[in-house]
Order: C-alpha cells, then sequence, then structure tokens
C-alpha cells in the first residue's frame, strides 16, 4: 500500500484540538494506557520529550491527584495548571540531566515514557542514529530510575541499528531488572506505520 503524505491537519490532528489536547500524539498514549493498564492512581511518572505536553495532559488523569508526573523537554513546556505536574528545560542527553532529574523527583518512577524525537535532517541514517541515542538515555534511565515492577514505553525508529538496540538494550535491562512481556509494536499512528515501534516493557525484581 502506496505511503499516504503526511498531513499535519489531519484527523487526528483536528481531534486533538477539538478535544483541547496539545498533541496528536495524545491519543497513542490514551490508546497504550487502555491496552496495558499501566497507569495507576498515584503513581510517580516520568515523561521524557514531553512538549508540547499531549502526553501529559494524559498521564497526568490517569495518575490522579495523588500522583507526580515529571515531564522534560528542550522546549518549554505551558504549564498544565495542574499541582502535581512539574516540568523542566532539560537536555536529556547533557551531562548534568540524571542529576537535575533527582532534583526534580527523588524517589523511583513507576512509569518511564519517552516520546524523545530528534529534530529530522532528512538523512535517514543520521535521523535513526539520533533517535536511537535518545532511546538510548531514555532505556538508561528506565534502569536507573524505574522501579521494579513499573513500565517503561518508549518510540523508537525503526531501521538502521534497532534491532542491534533492543538486544543489547534489554540486555543490559536485565542486569538490574527482568524484563518481561508486554513487548509489543503497536501500529498506532498509521502515519507510521513502518518506522515507529512503541515498545512497553515491564520491569521485574
Ligand atoms: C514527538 S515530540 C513529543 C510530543 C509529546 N509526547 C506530546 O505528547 O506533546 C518529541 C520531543 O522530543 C524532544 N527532544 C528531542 N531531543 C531532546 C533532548 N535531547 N532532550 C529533551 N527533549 C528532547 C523535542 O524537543 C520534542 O518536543
Amino acid at each position: 500500500m502506496a505511503k499516504r503524505p503526511y498531513t499535519p491537519k489531519d484527523y487526528f490532528f483536528r481531534k486533538a484540538k477539538e478535544s483541547g489536547l496539545r498533541a496528536r500524539s495524545a491519543f497513542k498514549i490514551d490508546e497504550i494506557a487502555g491496552r496495558f493498564a499501566i497507569f495507576k492512581k498515584g503513581q510517580a511518572v516520568v515523561d521524557l520529550g514531553a512538549a508540547p505536553g499531549g502526553f501529559l495532559q494524559i498521564i497526568v488523569n490517569e495518575v490522579g491527584p495523588t500522583g507526580t508526573v515529571v515531564g522534560v523537554d528542550l522546549a518549554a513546556i505551558r504549564p498544565l495548571g495542574r499541582p502535581n505536574v512539574k516540568t523542566a528545560v532539560l537536555d536529556v542527553l547533557a551531562d548534568d540531566f540524571d542529576a537535575k532529574l533527582l532534583e526534580m523527583h527523588q524517589g523511583p518512577f513507576d512509569v518511564v515514557v519517552s516520546d524523545l524525537a530528534p529534530k529530522t535532517s532528512g538523512i535517514k541514517s543520521t535521523d535513526e542514529a539520533r533517535s536511537l541515542r535518545l532511546a538510548g538515555k531514555a532505556l538508561e534511565i528506565s534502569r536507573t530510575r524505574g522501579r521494579a515492577g513499573g513500565h517503561f514505553i518508549a518510540k523508537l525508529f525503526m531501521g538502521g541499528d534497532f534491532e542491534q538496540f533492543r538486544a543489547d538494550g534489554f540486555t543490559r535491562v536485565k542486569v538490574d531488572v527482568e524484563v518481561r512481556e508486554l513487548e509489543e509494536q503497536i501500529d498506532l499512528d498509521k502515519k507510521y506505520k513502518h518506522d515507529v515501534a512503541v515498545v512497553v516493557d515491564r520491569l521485574v525484581m
């Protein structure tokens, strides 16, 4: 089937606007939450690459007022007006990122979410490599800051070293926590049909 051209004002874009959601990607996290029953009231969640805040809007409702949601991005996130959402402008690849994240939230995260995506250069191999670097960092954060029994959700560009990343990445995670079940490629967004996998993993001691 021929790829549909990307139209920024497509159905989901309009639907997101009508629903007061900041990004069409909010539907993705909503579907993941529904399919895997990942979020629970009172949880602590970190959202990496959170601007403009579409995921955050869904996640804060999932964890409720007793939960804590931390969102970071290179771009500023307009306040959500919810006291239990903390956001910061941070580069996840910066040397001091881990320390800054710790300042924002000291405890473990029940769910580590990454929708980190590089600015695309148009050069496939460069874009894939950048995406993998970001995904690798997200995986590292899930390993160092994720709670055993929690979840890791990441959106990755397919191709390039993707399979290698999975092999290496998930093997490394298993050093600390065993990763089992729930790993799936979810085709939530037809635009990305062959390019993006959403990987959902459960972290178990
Ligand atoms: C697809 S958008 C995220 C959309 C978001 N999930 C939402 O629902 O509103 C990807 C984000 O990754 C961010 N990003 C890319 N590289 C980053 C980095 N090194 N550190 C922090 N954020 C980064 C971009 O600024 C961009 O906002």
